[in-house]
């Protein structure tokens, strides 16, 4: 059988439909980032500037060697795709952390 270009396609998407709900399965389970004084700033930047730009600031604290990630930690690009700020709707704390 010769593979067409839609076969291709096909086999692309799965993989992709897959990440694609397990990103969104484990978002929902996922320990949210804490509204505390330590994470202030990347919440901050979060809000002003993205999420790109916080999750530079991530960095400057988790996954050194102060700070490492635990063994099990998953894939660790793009932080904030996983872990939420703490209330959802707001990240500056004024409401209740749920
Ligand atoms: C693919 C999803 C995913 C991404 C991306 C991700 N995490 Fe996690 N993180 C988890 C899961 C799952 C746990 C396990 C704890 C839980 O939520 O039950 C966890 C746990 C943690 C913990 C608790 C301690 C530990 O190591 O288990 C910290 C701190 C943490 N993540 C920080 C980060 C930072 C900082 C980044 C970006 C550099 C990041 N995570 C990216 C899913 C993710
Ligand atoms: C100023 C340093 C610093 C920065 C920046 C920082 N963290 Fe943390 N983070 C900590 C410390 C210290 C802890 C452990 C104590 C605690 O729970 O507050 C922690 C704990 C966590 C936890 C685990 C909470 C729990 O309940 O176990 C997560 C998730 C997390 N951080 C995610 C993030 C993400 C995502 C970012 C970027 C948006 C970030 N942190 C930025 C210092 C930082």
């Amino acid at each position: 059988m010769k593979l067409r270009r839609a076969d291709i396609a096909f086999f692309i998407l799965i993989p992709v439909v897959v990440l694609c709900l397990w990103l969104l399965t484990t978002e929902q389970t996922t320990v949210r980032i804490p509204l505390d004084d330590d994470h202030q700033e990347s919440l901050q930047v979060y809000t002003t500037d993205g999420k790109k730009a916080a999750e530079r600031v991530c960095r400057s604290c988790h996954g050194a060697e102060a700070l490492p990630l635990s063994d099990g930690h998953p894939p660790e690009y793009r932080c904030v795709f996983c872990h939420k700020p703490s209330s959802p709707g707001t990240i500056t704390g004024e409401k209740d952390i749920p």
